[in-house]
């Protein structure tokens, strides 16, 4: 067993708070932003989901982050080390791990087919150089997204492609290799995205957005659509994963988990929103559907692109936008069980990321065989519930569905209820009153709210 003073000897810090931010919203700001975020808001009515949206990051994914945050500096190991130590440390039970456990395997699984989509961003950047959405109709473009899907040998290449970046950062550490990628990507991000807002505001139909994203409609509110809000201010922030965890590992003492998990939460919900306002203006500008779902980034846009001047520009900077902003996510997916596996000495770190990364690609496979040669294979699909559903719907449910909620459950019963009080005080640093709210929603709100979203979408 290891001494809980003890950190192994290839653990190094973050140079600054500001390299943990931007690695943490990094991981945060991803395809869930960029993609998801305005389509589902689009599908849920807009301003009213966006409201909820925004309590739900406040009630539920901030409390958690920090108290993830928390077990990782806490225990300065892998997640799943790190949990069972802070669990010593306060004599509850090392059972309480399982939670990192569901986490890194959460990890694990989402990479394998993250990566794949991460592909089909990788694969736009140069359709839309190459101008092929110039001029297209809807259903030439439709055809375009429906012929990638439909080739598991171009599904694949992509799939490799994106996975060999992933590893190509990871595997240098955290210093050279993630330190280094989140500072140059970031930035970089950001400022494509001002770009994009930029270009939005000229189409005529910046403020038909703006209404849309934020006068509440509460007629177009369902119950469906809160449960839609509050499993994606779980998925945007990157909780339930074990990642930030991971990445409080390496995380200096001396700064503040609660101001800096509130920090990397804000910018994660302002490049939403961002996302938003450049995204909505071209569809509104372009008569398109704004509902239209999963297909609205890969299908609404391009043909927004194919009519503006200069669009084969902006597209490819689009796509090279998604696809920064998934490689920072799918960075981090990697790191925890890399981590975890370095921890155990395995295999130092470029063994250990070769080695899960490889498995995570050859997993990969069995999503994009999903999307066309095995469409028709269902494996669980004598219940009902799971009818129709290939192993990719199987992996991307069981892992946003039960798999995130449960890990951010135990985690909030754990910190809330089975911490010491003095050691939570002193690692967030909160003032009195804050600390007071944020104790009381880990102890009470949070846990509550996820366990209904997670009982109803179980019976659902
Ligand atoms: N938070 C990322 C997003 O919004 C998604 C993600 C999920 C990234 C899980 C890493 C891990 O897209």
């Amino acid at each position: 067993m290891t001494d809980s003073r003890s950190t192994p000897a290839h653990r190094g810090l973050w140079s600054s708070r500001m390299a943990f931010i931007l690695a943490a919203t990094g991981s945060a700001v991803g395809l869930g932003n960029i993609w998801k975020f305005p389509y589902v808001t689009g599908e849920n009515g807009g301003g009213a989901f966006v409201l909820v949206y925004l309590l739900c990051i406040a009630i539920i994914g901030i409390p958690i982050m920090m108290a993830e945050v928390f077990i990782g500096r806490n225990g300065r190991h892998n997640p799943i080390t790190s949990f069972r130590l802070v669990a010593e440390r306060n004599l509850a039970s090392p059972a309480w791990r399982i939670s990192a456990i569901v986490g890194v395997l959460a990890a694990f699984i989402i990479l394998s087919f993250y990566s794949v989509i991460g592909g089909w961003a990788a694969s736009y950047v140069g359709h839309a150089a190459m101008g092929d959405f110039t001029g297209q109709s809807a259903d030439a473009i439709g055809e375009l997204f429906g012929g990638l899907l439909a080739s598991p040998v171009t599904l694949l290449i992509w799939h490799t492609i994106f996975m060999a970046l992933v590893v190509f950062v990871v595997a240098r550490g955290l210093k050279s290799g993630l330190e280094r990628a989140v500072t140059i990507l970031m930035p970089a991000l950001f400022v494509l995205l001002l770009v994009a807002v930029g270009y939005a505001t000229t189409t005529g139909h910046f403020g038909e957005a703006v209404s849309f994203l934020f006068t509440p409609n509460f007629g177009a509110l369902t119950v469906q659509g809160v449960l839609v809000a509050l499993g994606h201010a779980f998925f945007t922030l990157s909780l339930g994963m074990a990642i930030m965890m991971a990445y409080g590992s390496y995380l200096g003492d001396d700064i503040s988990i609660g101001r800096t998990a509130v920090t990397v939460s804000i910018m994660d919900t302002v490049v939403a929103l961002m996302a938003g306002l450049a995204i909505f203006p071209l569809v509104f500008a372009n008569g398109l559907e704004a509902g239209a779902g999963p297909g609205l980034i890969f299908q609404t846009l391009p043909l927004a692109f194919g009519q503006m001047p200069l669009g084969s520009v902006f597209g490819a900077l689009f796509f090279v936008l998604l696809l920064f902003a998934a490689w920072t996510s799918a960075i981090s997916l990697l790191e925890p069980v890399v981590e975890w596996m370095e921890d155990k000495l395995i295999f130092a770190r470029l063994g250990s990321t070769i080695l899960v990364g490889g498995a995570c690609w050859l997993l990969g496979i069995a999503s994009i065989l999903s999307l066309n040669e095995w469409s028709g294979f269902a494996p669980l699909g004598m219940f009902e519930r799971f009818e129709g559903n290939t192993i990719f719907d199987l992996l991307d449910f069981f892992t946003a569905n039960v798999m995130l909620p449960l890990s951010g459950l135990l985690t909030a019963l754990f910190v809330g209820w089975f911490v010491a009080k003095e050691s939570l005080k002193s690692d967030l640093a909160l003032e009195g009153a804050s600390f007071t709210l944020w104790y009381n929603l880990i102890r009470f709100a949070t846990p509550v709210a996820v366990a209904i979203v997670f009982v109803y979408n179980l019976l659902a």
